[in-house]
């Protein structure tokens, strides 16, 4: 079992380059099935883009890591089936779907379990590609998809703007005959950047000025050559450890951009914020202020991924801070292991009300999830004494070596094994 061991009070001081965003890079590598030989720079080492690898690998491509660079080379072994464990293993897999029925017409692929932020349903995925033509049937807790006459072009109009729906279109129009407009499209900057890499591979995707995004399919793509966009969560999350344990550091290699809604709420709670358009400096003045409200929405507003590492900060502010969550359900699993370490937070429903405490302690405490764990990290970097961070998997599905980041500005973070 490894553990995160984190003593804190540490200030922090530095700069940190951020790494390549995962929710870019993992539907690009699904976007791979129906192109040619790509390298991918700027691809962070995380978890989820193993597995992502790994569904590759058993579907055919070959795929090479140099750094930060990963190289996929298609193939075919014929097999359109991600297998129930691979499936497990990222949640995130769903996005594969659009891929496979694009490059093959068919596909069967295990249908994703429930997770730990509530129903995590996939209706909208489905109903999106039977527009296209896909055939859906359950078959023993499996997904059989078919597009006998092939995939065309249509009108998709999204009740909500989720972004793998959103993704699984993209990438399954480009391909498919005459145009696809997908109405009420998300607009996360993973989204533009899942486009960028297909429109270098021969794509025609274009963003209407309205948001729709128009997809003129093509034959077929060639290879490409793409850097990822940086990991704008990873960014608000080293921001937030500042926040909550003090000091002075500057987040690099980042779209400044991307976090506007995010940097605002920094500078209610009287952070200090020197901006440019590809890094981020933050440093704190004294005791932190609450936040009046933070609203999860879709881009470009609040993103929900950054709203429990701010939290981890609100716990020390100097008021009460509300939080409201639009996005996800149970989505405030770090509330009861913040608890533990003497935070003061009431949940009801999608409302959470965060009354700051002026110190929280170390304790033993456990991930519950990607965000929520870097959310107690976060709160671990700004407490008296030492917190015991178990279930670190979590961690490392989305952020890149978070210890050796932390240590790189000043925190006595460890990653330690235990029999
Ligand atoms: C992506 C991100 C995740 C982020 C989320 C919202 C990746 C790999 N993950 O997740 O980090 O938190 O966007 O910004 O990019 N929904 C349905 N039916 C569907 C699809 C979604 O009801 O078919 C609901 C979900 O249950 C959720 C909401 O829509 O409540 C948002 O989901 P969605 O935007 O699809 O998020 P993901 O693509 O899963």
């Amino acid at each position: 079992m490894k553990y995160l061991v984190i003593r804190g009070q540490n200030r922090l001081e530095g700069t940190l380059p951020i790494h390549g965003a995962k929710n870019s890079v993992l539907p690009i590598l699904a976007a791979t099935l129906l192109t040619g030989e790509s390298a991918l720079h700027n691809c962070p080492r995380l978890s989820d883009v193993d597995a992502a690898c790994g569904i590759l690998g058993h579907l055919g491509s070959q795929v090479r890591r140099e750094g930060a660079c990963i190289l996929v080379r298609p193939g075919n072994t014929g097999d359109c089936c991600i297998p129930e464990e691979m499936m497990r293993r990222m949640r995130s897999s769903i996005v594969f779907l659009g891929a496979i029925v694009g490059r093959w017409g068919r596909a069967r692929i295990s249908l994703p379990g429930g997770c730990e932020l509530g129903p995590r349903p996939i209706d909208l995925h489905l109903a999106a590609l039977e527009k296209l033509g896909v055939q859906i049937r359950e078959d023993h807790g499996y997904l059989d998809c078919r597009a006998p006459e092939g995939l065309r072009g249509t009108v998709i109009p999204l009740p909500f703007p989720s972004v793998g729906a959103t993704e699984n279109v993209v990438i399954a129009a480009c391909t498919a005959r005459g145009e696809t407009v997908v109405k009420n499209a998300a607009r996360e900057p993973e989204i533009d950047d899942l486009a960028a890499y297909l429109n270098g591979c021969g794509a025609r995707i274009r963003t209407a000025p309205n948001g729709d995004i128009h997809i003129q399919g093509v034959p077929a793509l060639h290879g490409g050559e793409h850097r990822v966009i940086a990991d704008r969560i990873a960014a608000a999350t080293y921001l937030s450890c500042t926040a909550a344990a003090g000091g002075d550091v500057t987040v690099t290699g980042v779209c400044s951009e991307h976090l506007s809604a995010v940097l605002p709420c920094f500078e209610e709670m009287g952070c200090r914020l020197w901006v440019t358009p590809d890094s981020v400096r933050l440093q704190t003045q004294g005791r932190l202020r609450p936040v009046r409200s933070v609203r999860t929405l879709p881009y470009p507003g609040f993103p929900t991924d950054a709203q429990s590492p701010l939290m981890a900060a609100a716990c020390l502010a100097d008021g009460t801070s509300m939080f409201v969550e639009n996005i996800f359900e149970s989505r405030y699993k770090q509330v009861p292991e913040l608890r533990r370490m003497g935070a003061d937070v009431e949940v009801e429903g999608r409302v959470a009300l965060v009354h700051g405490v002026s110190r929280l302690h170390g304790a033993a405490v456990r991930c519950t999830d990607l965000r929520g764990g870097a959310a107690i990290a976060a709160a671990a970097l700004a407490a008296e004494g030492e917190t015991t961070l178990a279930q670190i998997e979590h961690i490392d599905r989305g952020y890149e070596a978070l210890e050796e980041n932390l240590r790189r500005i000043g925190a006595d973070a460890r990653r330690e094994e235990a029999p």
